[in-house]
């Protein structure tokens, strides 16, 4: 039969997009959310993208319904057991991913197949709150889910082969091109580009160069779609900080360690883009401003 059901747990920044993607691939998708409110306001995001993509004549009205007409939200946690695949997509700490996977090996059949998409935590870890370490992966995507083209397929010692190439092959049905990674904290893309985000706060709380010039330099002088900065309101600043503590308890390198400006801004709740406000104010999200420290 196939994969033929998907679940999709966490509706913020990354589990939307991933709901999208899994749906716009034909997958009856259903999402779960802490609340009604959170729900609504993850379905709204995707809503907006699939208008986005019929204004630009992507795709019909028509299939934007259908594509709409596959995915659902929930609370319940109960409504994703009949799902051939579980992609986790919740806050980057271990204790509430562990207690979800416990509660989701205890609904699903023994042949659903569990991923998650955490940034830098072990999957093996994660894994061993099941009784199917075997039926475990990682699939981690990147922000903006519906355009960025990648997606890390990461195995553990204990994912069983078959597993494991039937989650490659889920990948690329989302449309992504799949790379294999072992499961090695950040895996292939965070292991890069996490030291190199910590740097760029490094640099400003130096005063290398203003929040703009640090932004402009890697834009201009490198190519880069967003500077460092940008990128990293784009991600969440709380999620960064979130990775950055788990790199750092993992390798015990320098260049892991949340940057002090980075935690009291978390602890300020300036989390970036979608709190409104992080090394840029995004009152006008048109038009953002660089925050004055
Ligand atoms: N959701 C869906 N689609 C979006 C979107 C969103 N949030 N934001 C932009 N888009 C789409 C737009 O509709 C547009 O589509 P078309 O080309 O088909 O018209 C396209 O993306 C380009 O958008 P814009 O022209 O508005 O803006 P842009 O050219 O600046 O591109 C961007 C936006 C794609 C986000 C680009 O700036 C970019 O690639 N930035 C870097 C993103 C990045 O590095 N992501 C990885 C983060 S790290 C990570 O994800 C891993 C982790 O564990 C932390
Ligand atoms: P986010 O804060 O935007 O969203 C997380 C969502 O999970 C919130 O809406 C929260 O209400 C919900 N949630 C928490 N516990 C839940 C539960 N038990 N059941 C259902 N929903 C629950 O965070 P995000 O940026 O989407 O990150 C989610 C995961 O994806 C993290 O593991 C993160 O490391 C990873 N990730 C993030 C990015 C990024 O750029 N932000 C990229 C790749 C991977």
């Amino acid at each position: 039969m196939g994969i033929q059901k998907v679940g999709v747990v966490g509706c913020g920044l990354m589990g939307s997009g991933i709901a999208q993607v899994c749906a716009q691939a034909g997958f009856t998708t259903v999402v779960r959310e802490v609340s009604a409110e959170f729900v609504e306001k993850g379905l709204k995001a995707i809503e907006k993208n699939l208008a986005r993509l019929v204004e630009k004549g992507t795709f019909a009205e028509a299939q934007k319904s259908e594509v709409r007409g596959r995915l659902t939200g929930t609370t319940n946690v109960a409504d994703l057991k009949d799902c051939d695949v579980v992609v986790e997509a919740i806050v980057e700490l271990l204790p509430a991913k562990r207690e979800l996977f416990t509660a989701l090996d205890a609904l699903c059949p023994p042949s659903t197949i569990f991923a998650s998409n955490t940034s830098s935590l072990t999957i093996t870890e994660i894994a061993t709150s099941t009784k199917r370490p075997d039926r475990f992966v990682g699939l981690h995507f990147f922000n903006p889910v519906p355009v960025m083209k990648l997606v890390e397929v990461v195995r553990t010692i204990a994912t069983d082969e078959k597993v494991y190439e039937e989650m490659v092959a889920f990948g690329a049905k989302l449309g992504k091109t799949p790379v294999r990674a072992h499961d090695s904290t950040g895996f292939i893309v965070n292991r890069l580009l996490v030291p190199y985000l910590l740097d760029a706060i490094r640099a400003l709380e130096e005063g290398v160069g203003s929040i703009e010039d640090i932004d402009n330099s890697m834009k201009l002088g490198c190519g880069h779609p967003m500077g460092p900065l940008t990128l990293l309101d784009f991600v969440g600043l709380d999620t960064t900080y979130y990775i950055s503590n788990i790199m750092f308890e993992e390798f015990r390198e320098k260049r892991f360690a949340s940057p002090p400006l980075l935690k009291r801004m978390v602890l300020a709740g300036w989390n970036g883009r979608k709190s409104g406000r992080g090394f840029y104010d995004y009152s006008d999200p048109a038009k953002p401003k660089a925050m004055k420290f």
